[in-house]
């Protein structure tokens, strides 16, 4: 019957998209790029990031590829990454400490599967390898002001 054949072709055609959606899923989370191995992380008091590794946010080598980038999230920009882009060199592991002052922002390697919420009080651990000089927006995925828009920033892969 017709009908029938109809109802053949939407199940199909809604089966292929369930399909489609799933291997696209995947293919973000599996696919090349650069990958977060790691999101862990511990607390903190929000109010005095000053007398912690944030009071002096930034770069530090840990190891001869492995490196540690602390970053305060804040209304509305990333310190460092806002006003100066974070410089890492290719083929190493950084691990970043992200966390924040005041309300809740995200913290996306804009392109890549690195992509986590940064809570005050809360310290956001991150490990992440690079093995290609690239170019990375860093991106505030959540909502977190009048100028969330504006929140945004830079990562440099160095060759
Ligand atoms: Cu910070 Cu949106």
């Amino acid at each position: 019957m017709e009908i029938h054949r109809y109802e053949k072709l939407w199940t199909a055609a809604a089966l292929l998209l369930i399909v489609g959606l799933i291997a696209t899923v995947t293919y973000g989370a599996l696919g090349p790029g650069v990958k977060m191995v790691d999101d862990s992380g511990g607390t903190i008091d929000a109010g005095s990031l000053g007398d912690t590794e944030f009071g002096d946010p930034g770069v530090t080598q840990v190891g001869e590829d492995q490196y540690e980038v602390h970053v305060v999230a804040r209304q509305f920009l990333f310190q460092p990454g806002t006003a100066e882009p974070i410089r890492v060199p290719a083929n190493s592991e950084v691990t970043f400490y992200v966390t924040s002052p005041d309300v809740v922002h995200g913290f996306e390697l804009a392109g890549t599967n690195v992509n986590t919420m940064v809570i005050p009080g809360q310290v956001t651990e991150v490990t992440v390898r690079f093995d290609e000089p690239a170019q990375y927006g860093i991106v505030c995925h959540e909502y977190c002001g009048a100028g969330h828009h504006t929140m945004a920033g830079q990562l440099v892969v160095v060759p």
